[in-house]
């Protein structure tokens, strides 16, 4: 019987890359299977193997813990034994290049490691897939391909698995997804892929999609993308409102999600969408079309220019009550791209601080996990970062709210205003929209008219 046949019996995983989506994944599928994990970074494999999770997820430490003493989970470096595996999934990095495409050379790194070794992690079938997101295309080239030319059919077969996983509720979303959608090369590669989540999500796994392993990649794309632009779309139809005496943004989005065929999540304006993904993704997918396909992207670059400018908009409320922001004391509240990670990258807060600076504004942020983020000595020359809220609120000329961490919100207003030398919040992400404003205190949200 083939080893995909036997129901019930743990399977055996290699992930490469242990990052949010690599550990995430491993931990999970730890609960049920035997998951080895290859990791270059040493410290990342020491601290995995203590229990120690290196990254900041909800959820995710009392997993590994769970996983590692089980035995079920083990982390090494690539050079490390393999072991015999039924399913090998590459979870590494595929950043941006400078103009926008795609870096694939560490995914590309990862295959040349695995096809070098192919006897050593192959008793029998194995599905060798891409979990990291690719253009189309990609595991074509970079595994199907490779497994043809190196006459490999009979032992491996190919498959693309898309994560859709936010930072912050990896967890929670990699336990509940709405779907799973596995690409593959062939029925035998899909149906491991399958049994592997099947085994250890159980009836959480209803909704399995299988296609070809384009489909899945350009699924990918177009999932982030989609929500990039609809959150664009949100900031535009906020620009509008701010200008309509008596209109108010939330009422808009309610009546209009009413329809059936609209759905009102993901629809939240404020400072713009930043992260590592849907800037990402999106000038990634851009930059396909245009170089690969000869395809003209309108609604994506749109979406992309409207995302850049929501910083100047911050500014832009600024202004309107501080007419000269040189020399005055700008706090600003959260530094993450969003509420549950310390993670920075592209996150408007970043952009926000930077054009106070560069007006002359002396500049204080706070974020409840500054200690954890990886900040450029370049911006920690020109802002004033610490660790007291008092101490970035204290005498200030304004306040700006750039990541709604519950802290701030639970603070409130009143609060966070009371040591302020001139009482103005800006609100970038309408924390507070629906609350009652105390009297003193000036109050701009994005979408709210003044
Ligand atoms: C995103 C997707 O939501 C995941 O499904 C996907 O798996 C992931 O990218 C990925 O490709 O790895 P993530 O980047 O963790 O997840 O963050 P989101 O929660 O999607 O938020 C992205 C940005 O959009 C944040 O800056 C957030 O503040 C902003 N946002 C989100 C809005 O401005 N408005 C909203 O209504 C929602």
């Amino acid at each position: 019987m083939h080893q995909s046949e036997v129901l019930g019996k743990a399977m055996r995983i290699l992930i490469i890359g242990a990052g949010y989506v690599g550990l995430s994944m491993g931990v999970i599928l730890a609960e049920k299977h035997d998951v080895l994990l290859l990791e270059m970074d040493p410290s990342k494999v020491e601290s995995i193997n203590k229990g120690q999770s290196p990254i900041f997820e909800d959820k995710i430490a009392e997993l590994l813990q769970n996983a590692i003493q089980s035995g079920r989970l083990k982390a090494q470096s690539p050079e490390g034994p393999l072991g015999y595996r039924d399913v090998v999934m590459v979870c590494v990095g595929t950043p941006s290049r400078e103009d926008g495409s795609v870096n694939l050379s560490y995914v590309d790194d990862a295959m040349k490691l695995l096809f070098e070794r192919v006897d050593e992690f192959c008793d029998n079938y194995t599905a060798v897939g891409i979990k990291s997101t690719v253009p189309p295309g990609t595991t074509k080239t970079l595994v199907l391909d490779k497994i043809e030319k190196g006459h490999f059919t009979d032992r491996l077969g190919a498959f693309f698995n898309p994560e859709f996983l936010r930072e912050g509720t990896a967890i929670e979303d990699a336990k509940n997804p709405d779907r799973i959608i596995i690409g593959a090369s062939n029925e035998k590669a899909a149906s491991l892929v399958q049994r592997m989540y099947m085994e250890s999500l159980g009836n959480k796994a209803d909704n399995i999609l299988t296609m070809s392993l384009e489909s899945g990649e350009l699924c990918k794309y177009v999932s982030n993308s989609f929500l990039a632009t609809k959150i664009s779309f949100a900031n535009e139809i906020a620009n509008i409102t701010e200008r309509i005496p008596g209109a108010d943004f939330d009422s808009v989005v309610k009546g209009m999600a009413a329809d059936s065929r609209i759905c009102g999540k993901f629809f939240g304006s404020g400072a713009g969408y930043g992260g590592s993904c849907f800037p990402k993704d999106v000038s990634g997918l851009i930059m396909l079309a245009k170089n690969d396909l000869n395809v003209a992207t309108h609604i994506l670059q749109a979406a992309q220019r409207v995302n850049a400018e929501r910083p100047q908009r911050i500014l832009d409320f600024l202004k309107e009550h501080v007419s000269d922001i040189k020399g005055k004391k700008i706090a600003v509240l959260g530094i993450a791209f969003k509420p549950g990670t310390d993670d920075i990258r592209e996150s408007p807060a970043l952009k926000v601080m930077k054009q106070l600076s560069d007006n002359g504004a002396n500049v204080w942020a706070h974020d409840p996990l500054l200690s954890r983020m990886e900040i450029s000595e370049d911006i920690k020359n020109q802002i004033n970062l610490t660790e007291s809220i008092n101490e970035c609120l204290k005498n200030s000329d304004a306040c700006i709210l750039m990541t709604e961490w519950k802290e701030y919100i639970d603070m409130g207003l009143e609060a966070i205003t009371d040591t302020m030398s001139n009482k103005l919040l800006i609100d970038g992400r309408r924390a507070f929209v629906n609350r009652d404003i105390p009297s003193g205190i000036t109050y701009r949200a994005i979408g709210r008219p003044n």
